[in-house]
């Protein structure tokens, strides 16, 4: 057996919880494998809706195995927030939910380093969601990070030497003020441990790959997006993880060729949360009226999320990286009202235009747009195939034309139950 993955191809907030929550009864196990509390992937099932942060969305399923891979960083507060809210369901978490003692711990000073930081950039800031993403990834590529297996042996004096050397930093480098904050936050960190302490932490490469040979299927769930990749993303503007399908690799601790599918994620039109370029934004009333029909409100921060047209320029290169075979295309249905609908084909970059894209998403960047007649209709009461106008059905197959792959499912509404799978000819 081979582990598909599932991520992102744009910047984040694609609809990835929802559609790993509807293929999560083909598979045996859900993992994460990177990314942390920046990550708010909402389910919507029957008349609930959860925004799960760390935890893989397949926990709705029983008897599956969900695992939160090496490559995650794990704050304990959102934690137990999280297992809390899902209290109500009655989930048998202990069960279901496995952590791999190579998961980094996002210390309560990660998040005040991370506001820091933030605070120093002004106006080049990152726009970051503030869950001390940053500044726990650098610690752990700095070799100084702290992992959920070193909570049981010598755990406080490795504790406090990280937190005193950040609190140099954000003295001495920062002149940030944070001793009241700093109080405050550990007291619920340090509960959140004892939580934390109650579930099975596993050797999750080994796990993984037990899982695989004995034929068990995997799903690998990204977080973020592929345009906020740490090394293929906008840079700076992008997280500090690998958000691409190699990153299920390293997450997981799987080889390449285990690979199998990967399933691309899009929306049929583009959003962003935080700073930094979007060649397709809408900065009109066009944008506004794609923000309020598409709800696009961050599920972590609460932001609105910047919109604009899809943009084929950056799928094309979602794609060339991640390997993908199949696409999905999300929230259709946002759609339905526009009479025409553009879609970026190429940039137009001092005179030249390209489908290429560049090293460098600067104002020099201009988008050429196609028209498409828009197809006027609601989407979100269909549930085959057969019911698609023929606007909406010539909209797929210019996107299946352009990037050369087939799309199998449309997502129509934010509900489980708003999920066609298509055939693909
Ligand atoms: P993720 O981070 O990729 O899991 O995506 P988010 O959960 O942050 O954002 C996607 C939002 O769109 C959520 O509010 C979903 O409930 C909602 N959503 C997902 N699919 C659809 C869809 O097909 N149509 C509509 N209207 N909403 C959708
Ligand atoms: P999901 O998994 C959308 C963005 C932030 C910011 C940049 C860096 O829900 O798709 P960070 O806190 O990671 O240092 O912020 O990345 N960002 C996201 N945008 N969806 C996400 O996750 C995001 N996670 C981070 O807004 O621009
Ligand atoms: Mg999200």
């Amino acid at each position: 057996m081979k582990v598909d993955v599932i991520l992102g191809l744009q910047w984040g907030d694609e609809g990835k919880g929802k559609i790993v929550d509807v293929l999560t009864p083909k598979y045996d196990a859900i993992s994460r494998f990177q990314g942390g509390p920046n990550a708010g992937h909402t389910l919507e099932i029957n008349d609930f809706k959860q925004v799960l942060h760390t935890i893989p969305s397949g926990i709705f399923h029983e008897n599956k195995v969900n695992l939160i891979g090496n490559g995650v960083v794990l704050d304990p507060t959102v934690f137990q927030k999280e297992i809390d809210s899902l209290k109500k369901h009655n989930i048998d978490l202990r069960k279901n939910l496995y952590i791999s003692k190579k998961t980094h711990l996002i210390l309560p000073t990660h998040k005040l380093l991370d506001a820091a930081s933030e605070a120093a950039k002004g106006d080049t800031k990152i726009g970051s969601t503030l869950k001390g993403i940053g500044p726990t990834y650098k610690d752990k590529i700095g070799r100084d990070g702290l992992r959920i297996g070193d909570i049981f042996k010598n755990f406080e004096e490795k504790y406090k030497a990280r937190i005193d050397a950040h609190k140099e930093l954000l003295e001495k480098f920062f002149g940030f003020e944070y001793k009241e904050m700093l109080s405050t936050i550990e007291k619920e960190w340090f509960e959140g441990i004892e939580i934390l302490k109650s579930f099975t932490f596993v050797d999750s490469e080994h796990l993984v790959n037990e899982l695989i040979n004995e034929d068990k299927s995997v799903l690998a769930e990204g977080a973020q997006g592929t345009l906020l990749d740490i090394d293929f993303g906008s840079y700076p503007f992008v997280t500090s993880s690998n958000t691409i399908c190699a990153g299920a690799c390293t997450g997981l601790g799987i080889a390449p060729q285990k690979i199998g599918k990967v399933f691309g994620i899009f929306k049929a039109y583009c959003t962003r949360v935080g700073m930094g370029p979007f060649p397709t934004e809408l900065h009109d009333e066009v944008g506004q009226k794609l923000r309020d029909a598409g709800n696009e409100y961050g599920s972590t921060t609460g932001r609105p999320r910047r919109c604009g047209w899809l943009d084929l320029v950056a799928l094309k290169y979602s794609n060339m990286i991640n390997g993908v075979t199949e696409l999905f295309m999300m929230k259709g249905d946002v759609l339905d009202d526009f009479e025409t609908i553009k879609i970026c084909t190429g940039y137009e970059i001092d005179g030249e235009v390209t489908d290429k894209f560049p090293f460098e998403l600067n104002d020099h960047v201009k988008p050429v747009y196609v028209e498409l007649p828009g197809w006027q209709t609601d989407l979100t009461k269909l549930t085959n195939q057969d019911e698609f106008p023929e606007e909406f059905n010539n909209y797929i197959n210019f996107i299946e034309e352009e990037t050369g792959l087939p799309i199998t499912i449309a997502s129509v509404g934010p509900n489980r139950a708003q999920t066609i799978m298509l055939d693909s000819e």
